[in-house]
């Protein structure tokens, strides 16, 4: 059982998974994810925020108990986001403690019926809104689209604590710890970028309008839906999604590249090999068909130079290129440095099609010079590689 006190009257009560292969049956987690739930306990009034997974009722209604005591009710439940992994549990909630009042903005209530069929004893709330509980209120901040339309976020000024919804969560469950103070953070860090990519990527802009929500607010403890509470590291993380959302890109660059029979590869090899010479540090290599996705996705996003190669497949691009591609188009990521190789047999269309869907994102860079090889390369191939490397070192 998973119980903490955050703050003085303020509980974490979630649970952990270690079971599930894919989040969203999409991204791997190899490292199992946490959903978060809280209670805040005013004097007069308790509230739940945010439920778990469906697998999960029966562990937070003991975790629910073990604070509240037996058979006892929490007033309310917020929901500050409607996606499955912490609304599946409404309804068995509901069964459990049927006179708790469920609390949502207009759009999340409208998903509440129509997910679980529920619009009895609800209480519909709107941006700015408080709810007293007693010493302490619940204040909501709808922040749409981070990444759903109805998502909002909570926060306790009497205790500098922010329920964030999914903003600043991260895969991976909680080992013991559950606030960054007492556990190590630097395996979450990775799983923030590769959630944060995959999965809100596509919404910087709303992303940035809610961090502008809530900049004026004194935030002491920021309670996501997944991942550790952050406390001590607050600054970091925050400053992890500003960057990410305004698609600023660190200085590295990702090479992401197809390659059945190593041609492509060894051009790769060259472009990662030049880039070491020119102090570049912190290149991320991904062959298409090993990496996951959303490895590459984190990378991609992380990462301001982006390199990118294929051979021709059936008279078009090698299918896995293609999907990181689309993959890129989807989330509309901007402001890359980036370039293209590839190689062939006997008509190009790699580095074509892959400049075209560049082209369709936005993110054709016409100031560098494609590199495509006919068969093996050759020591020119290998040197326009080399060349390639060095212009896109001088953008970085
Ligand atoms: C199934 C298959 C389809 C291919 N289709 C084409 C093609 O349409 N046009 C072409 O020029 N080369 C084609 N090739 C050849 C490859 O593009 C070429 O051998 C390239 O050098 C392979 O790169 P790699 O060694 O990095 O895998 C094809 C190869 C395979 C195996």
């Amino acid at each position: 059982m998973n119980i903490k006190e955050i703050v003085e009257g303020i509980y974490y009560v979630g649970v952990n998974d270690r079971k599930t292969h894919r989040f969203e049956a999409l991204w791997p987690i190899p490292h199992g994810v946490s959903y978060n739930s809280y209670i805040v306990k005013g004097e007069n009034k308790t509230a739940l925020i945010d439920g778990v997974e469906i697998g999960e009722c029966d562990k937070l209604r003991e975790n629910i108990e073990s604070i509240l005591g037996q058979g006892t009710a929490p007033d309310y439940l917020v929901i500050n986001h409607m996606e499955p992994d912490h609304s599946g549990s409404i309804k068995v909630l509901r069964s459990f403690f049927p006179d708790m009042i469920i609390v949502g903005n207009a759009k999340t209530l409208e998903m509440v019926k129509g997910f679980y069929g529920v619009d009895d004893n609800i209480m519909k709330i709107a941006d700015g809104d408080t709810l007293d509980l007693g010493g302490m209120s619940l204040s909501f901040k709808l922040t749409p689209m981070v990444h759903w339309p109805e998502t909002m976020m909570t926060y306790v000024e009497e205790k500098a604590v922010l329920f964030s919804g999914d903003a600043f969560g991260c895969f991976g469950a909680l080992n013991g710890g559950i606030i960054d103070t007492e556990t190590d953070i630097e395996p979450f860090i990775p799983e923030m970028y590769r959630y944060y990519s995959n999965i809100v990527g596509k919404y910087g802009i709303f992303v940035q309008k809610a961090i502008a929500k809530l900049s004026p607010l004194n935030i002491k403890y920021i309670c996501s839906t997944h991942g550790p509470v952050w406390h001590e590291h607050r600054g970091k993380v925050g400053a992890i999604y500003d960057s990410l959302s305004k698609y600023e890109g660190e200085r590295g660059v990702t090479i992401v590249y197809g390659s059945m029979y190593g041609n492509t590869e060894e051009m790769a090899e060259a472009i990662a090999s030049r880039l070491a010479e020119r102090g570049i540090k912190t290149i991320k290599m991904h062959n298409v068909t090993k990496s996951h996705l959303s490895y590459i996705i984190s990378d991609i996003f992380r990462y301001k130079g982006l390199i990118i190669g294929a051979p021709t497949y059936s008279n078009t691009l090698f299918p896995p290129v293609e999907t990181v591609l689309n993959a890129i188009k989807t989330r509309e990521l901007k402001n890359r440095v980036t370039a293209t190789f590839g190689s062939y047999t006997w008509a190009p269309q790699a580095v074509k099609r892959i400049n075209q869907l560049l082209e369709d994102a936005k993110l054709y860079n016409a100031d560098i010079a494609s590199v495509e090889t006919k068969q093996a390369p050759t020591a020119t191939t290998l040197s326009d590689c080399r060349a390639l490397a060095d212009a896109v070192a001088d953008q970085l």
